[in-house]
């Protein structure tokens, strides 16, 4: 027998990526972990894994079983049982012949997997019904027919969250303790008036009619022995609150209702259950009002205090109603949770001539404040959130719309310093006025508490230029202040889960951050919101009003680019996370979009077309050229984004048809589906040839002459090998003409670059990404930008601020190709197994690196440039390889196994796991062009 190896190690065990997971409802879990060792080359060749439910009863051991596989096994042990928590362990062998020792125990634990378990009523407090808003279009916003009202006004028809309490006993020593909890509403649990772990907006944002997650708790250290007292505070959010563009409200429901089980299992194994039942009492608290957009109103004078405790008289509380809802939209919290992420100081603090403060805090996040206050009873502070200040320096509300108002005001109680942040709300902002505080704010009274959903920040990118790495704080400040619960558009004016905002970002998304499982989670939603013809919304969850809205707005109720996020979403997971699952779960949606695009193509034929000619009326089935479409949205030299969409949309349509074909049949391969794969192959070929004989000429000139339409024709392949370099040069030349400026908007933007360096143009891609006039990137952080804009002249040149959202992640989709392109990482088999690192050193940068937390381990590439020496350094995480790829002509020092020269003069060569430091010169290359 081998001796175990201390030089080899397992750790960063996760189960569905995730680090002991308490209460999931995942019958199959996956288990995943690193290897770890000093050693470079190293692969595993077997693992072995034991679990042992919390009776130390073995439930699943694999025995020693030969693979390479360390990411996502599925567990198939005896199957899991409600509530039960599993230890597990994990060892490997490697390739050179050696034996682990036993990983760390690490542990999930199972929620409730049965209707059954659930013996807790729904219950709501007396309330009165939430109001519902008058039903408006999106139009109807734009076009100024949005009724005047005051917040004064509108606040009358805002009710106050509500708190509910029930006291129980516990008779004996609690040897374990769980609450399972949900609402209609987003609630906050105390527990002896201790609030109850640290999760924001609880239950998270999901198609509640469908699907509403409920949420485990840990309580054991909060119960003692006799009297206890349950608290739970139930809020507007977004079950009831006033949401997305519209600002309607009563999406799904008009009352806030709790649904609570406490289990508790004494020392002497026995058990005793408490749940939400008519043995609670409620009533409504200090809140007057606590709305996701408007903002919440805070009366401390109105504050019980202790109320979730056992001595506190409930006096004037009201009875709760138990009412009968269906348990069956109910699942286990999924994912990350929101919390307070980070907390920021001010950077300045000024007074305004008429004596409000504005409080700045250098970054425009999603969140909220908190505040020191000493102030007399009564006093009424008012704060007014903003991203940004009018081109005077004054404060200035950039967002409009219904009931956008992202106002707080707190009332003291006034006995001493007291502290205010809201509880049921978030804001887009990055300034705050300050009305109706007597004294100066000093910079230590107050911060901003940053909110997002609790994942890790896994990538990392800097570069010699200081501009770009501003703009990579940008985009991650963008992804991270609109992760918060569903994957937004932005965090002010809408917060809401456009789908083609998301499938552009994607890519990005997943170098920066481990958006696996919080993506997986939100595409349940999208899925569980297709249409029954196969639509998928533009935005997820949708609420009640999107039909109605969509009808007024031309009926459609996807566009292409915006649908079809349930391909290329799951796509990207897969590629960068290696979870196959993911296409499995959202293959069935992906081929209804799919047989409802096909359908809609075959059967559509655009009004304009007056040329009867048969042979061009035949194309037109494979050419997605009706119905609404948002297009190449947002295209920088339209004025009109309608405009915008009406030019561009029957092509941007047609290329996103072609794309997902293809991308279907990649994954009918992965799925082993090989009928289906031809099919779709098949079907891509026919749209691409209509593609090109309806809309390009013989000089390469694309009917819809536009930098985007062009960049998505080459990028999906719509043009054939003979003309691609004639629409090659269209595009370099409408490029040229516009000052070397891109014109693209969101869908053609994430391949732009790629296009132009796969095409031979990678310096005009350069001049792009360091051009600073508008629109570009580095314009906007030239502006001092620290989030990526809606518009790229959201401040015009001449200094205008326009009322535009400040913080849209869509254009940050250059963040992946500053990964992939500048540093060079890219992954080759799916998960990072293995690997690309394909630096590009003649950017016009002196160093660059990037770090990717990959499944597997650390994935990073550095490199620095001296002369025309580059010293490359890249880290390559055990159980993987990489094959490294030079410029033509590298001359590379040292020895490098298996280096060969691919087509075009490049370097290749395949390096194990391990930190490789590798040196080459840059041969001065003739370049005849
Ligand atoms: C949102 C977008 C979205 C778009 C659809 C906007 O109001 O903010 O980001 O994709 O509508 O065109």
């Amino acid at each position: 027998m081998l001796l175990m190896d201390r030089d080899l190690w397992v750790e960063n065990l996760t189960v569905e990526s995730q680090k002991h997971p308490l209460g999931i409802d995942v019958v199959t879990p996956r288990l995943s972990w690193w290897i770890q060792t000093e050693q470079h080359h190293i692969l595993q060749t077997a693992y072995h894994v034991i679990v042992t439910d919390d009776d130390g009863t073995e439930v699943w051991n694999t025995e020693k079983v030969k693979s390479d596989q360390s990411l996502w096994i599925d567990y198939q042990g005896t199957p899991l049982q409600s509530r039960k928590r599993y230890d597990w362990k994990v060892k490997v062998w490697d390739n050179q012949g050696r034996e682990s020792d036993w990983s760390q125990l690490a542990s999930w634990e199972m929620g409730l997997l049965k209707q059954e378990d659930w013996l807790a009523s729904w219950i709501e407090p007396e309330q009165q019904e939430a109001v519902e808003e008058d039903f408006i279009t999106i139009k109807e916003i734009f076009s100024g027919g949005l009724k005047a009202e005051s917040l004064e006004e509108r606040a009358k028809n805002l009710r106050p969250p509500q708190l509910l309490r029930r006291p129980f006993t516990a008779e004996k020593r609690v040897k374990k303790a769980r609450v399972y909890v949900t609402s209609h509403g987003i609630y906050q649990l105390e527990l002896n008036g201790r609030r109850v772990g640290d999760i924001e907006f609880a239950p998270d944002f999901t198609a509640y009619d469908v699907h509403l997650q409920y949420q485990t708790y840990d309580v054991t250290p909060y119960i003692h022995n006799g009297d206890n007292v349950l608290g739970v505070i139930v809020a507007d959010g977004w079950y009831t609150g006033r949401i997305q563009l519209t600002g309607h409200s009563c999406q799904y429901g008009n009352k806030l209702g709790l649904l609570l089980q406490l289990e508790m299992e004494y020392e002497d194994g026995t058990i005793e259950i408490v749940t939400s039942d008519e043995n609670f009492v409620s009533s409504p608290g200090p809140w007057q009002y606590a709305d996701l957009f408007i903002g919440e109103k805070y009366d401390a004078r109105l504050e019980q205090e202790a109320w979730s405790c056992s001595n506190f008289v409930a006096s004037g509380w009201s009875e709760v109603n138990c009412v009968n809802y269906s348990f069956e939209n109910l699942t286990a919290q999924y994912g990350p949770s929101v919390k307070a992420m980070e907390e920021l100081l001010p950077c300045d603090i000024h007074m305004e001539e008429d004596g409000s403060q504005i409080i700045d805090f250098g970054q425009t996040i999603a969140g909220r404040i908190q505040m020191s206050i000493n102030v007399p009873r009564g006093t009424t502070i008012c704060m007014e959130h903003s991203e940004v200040l009018d081109q005077d320096g004054k404060f200035f509300m950039n967002i409009m719309g219904r009931n956008k108002d992202q106002i707080d005001v707190y009332i003291a109680k006034g006995n001493g310093m007291e502290t205010y942040e809201p509880s049921f709300t978030y804001h887009g902002f990055r300034y705050v006025r300050v009305t109706g505080h007597p004294h100066n704010i000093r910079k230590t009274d107050v911060k901003a508490i940053v909110l997002y959903s609790d994942m890790e920040t896994t990538g990392h990118f800097k570069c010699s230029d200081g501009r770009v790495n501003q703009l990579q704080h940008n985009i991650q400040w963008s992804q991270k202040t609109n992760m918060l619960s569903i994957p937004t558009d932005c965090p002010q004016r809408e917060k809401a889960g456009w789908t083609g905002d998301l499938q552009v970002f994607a890519p990005t998304a997943a170098f920066n951050m481990d958006v696996d499982s919080f993506l997986t989670r939100w595409l349940v939603d999208v899925r569980l919101e297709q249409f029954p013809d196969g639509q998928i919304a533009n935005f997820v969850p949708t609420g009640k009003y999107y039909e109605p809205e969509s009808a007024a707005n031309g009926g459609e109720l996807s566009s292409a680019g915006w649908g079809d996020a349930i391909i290329i979403v799951p796509w990207v997971l897969y590629e960068r996370y290696g979870d196959k699952r993911i296409l499995e779960e959202n293959f069935e949606a992906m081929t209804k979009w799919m047989s409802y695009v096909r359908q809609k193509a075959e059967t559509g034929i655009p009004d304009h077309l007056e040329d009867r000619d048969p042979i061009r009326l035949e194309r037109q089935k494979y050419l997605w050229n009706t119905g609404f479409h948002f297009g190449d949205w947002l295209i920088p030299s339209i004025k009109n984004p309608m405009e915008s969409a009406i030019r561009t949309k029957e092509l941007v349509a047609t290329c996103f048809y072609a794309n997902s074909t293809l991308l279907l049949a990649e994954i009918s391969k992965v799925l082993g589906k090989p009928e289906m794969e031809s099919m779709y192959k098949d079907l891509n070929s026919q749209i691409r040839k209509a593609f090109e004989e309806e809309y390009v000429d013989d000089k390469g000139r694309i009917s819809s002459h536009f930098q985007g339409i062009y960049i998505l024709a080459l990028q999906m392949n719509m043009v054939s090998e003979q003309k691609r370099s004639l629409v090659v040069n269209q595009l370099v030349e409408l490029i040229k003409e516009n000052g070397y400026k891109l014109d693209t908007g969101f869908l053609s933007i994430p391949y732009l670059m790629d296009v132009l360096c796969e095409e031979g143009q990678a310096d005009l891609a350069y001049r792009l990404l360091y051009q600073t006039e508008c629109p570009s990137w580095l314009y906007e952080v030239e502006k001092g930008a620290t989030t990526i804009w809606e518009s790229w002249s959201a401040i015009s040149p001449d200094g205008t601020v326009g009322h535009m959202s400040f913080n849209h992640y869509a254009f940050g989709c250059i963040g992946d190709w500053l990964y992939r392109h500048i540093a060079g990482i890219k992954h080759d088999q799916p998960g990072y197994k293995t690997s690309i690192i394909e630096p590009h050193t003649d950017c016009g940068l002196t160093f660059a690196k990037a770090k990717l937390k990959t499944g597997y381990g650390i994935l990073s590439s550095s490199w620095l440039k001296k002369n025309h020496t580059v010293q490359l350094e890249i880290e390559v995480p055990a159980n993987t390889t990489a094959t490294v790829i030079l410029p033509p002509n590298a001359d590379i020092t040292g020895d490098w196994d298996g280096l060969t020269y691919t087509g075009d003069g490049k370097v290749k060569f395949v390096v194990g796991s391990g930190i490789h430091q590798i040196e080459y010169a840059e041969k001065c290359v003739l370049n005849s062009k």
